[in-house]
């Protein structure tokens, strides 16, 4: 994780009260598009703004280094962070499909 935040500084976030961190979220660029790897407010925090608040910081920092568009990827089951998106302005992909490749023998994805 260190390694990820030291190859992409300035660009992630954390929200605090009194000191206590309420929410976060983690993202990066490859130089070309910015990617939103990881967001969550706290359960007794949210709809407060709080979300909303990271995304456009992260939008924001994307933006100071000439990068408009930026990526994410939502669980289907996710309805909750769907319309939060959604709420945002941003579209749902229909025409991309997500692949993996596993190289262990783990099935798991
Ligand atoms: C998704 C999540 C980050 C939203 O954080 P939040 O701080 O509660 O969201 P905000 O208060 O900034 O909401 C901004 C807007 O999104 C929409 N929204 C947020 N939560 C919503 C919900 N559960 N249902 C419908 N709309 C929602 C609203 O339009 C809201 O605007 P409003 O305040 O004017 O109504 C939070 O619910 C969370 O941490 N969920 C679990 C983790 C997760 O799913 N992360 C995203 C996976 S990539």
């Amino acid at each position: 994780m260190t390694a990820y935040l030291d190859k992409n500084p300035n660009m992630s976030f954390v929200a605090t009260v009194h000191g206590k961190v309420v929410g976060a979220v983690l993202a990066g660029t490859d130089g070309r598009r910015g990617y939103l790897q990881h967001l969550a407010v706290d359960e007794g925090y949210r709809g407060q703004r709080i979300g909303k608040t990271l995304v456009e910081k992260v939008t924001a920092a994307f933006a100071h280094i000439g990068i408009s568009k930026t990526h994410l990827f939502v669980n289907t089951e996710n309805e909750q962070a769907q319309k939060f998106y959604q709420s945002m302005g941003w579209e749902v992909r229909q025409e991309v499909k997500m692949y993996s490749f596993n190289s262990s023998a783990n099935l798991d994805i």
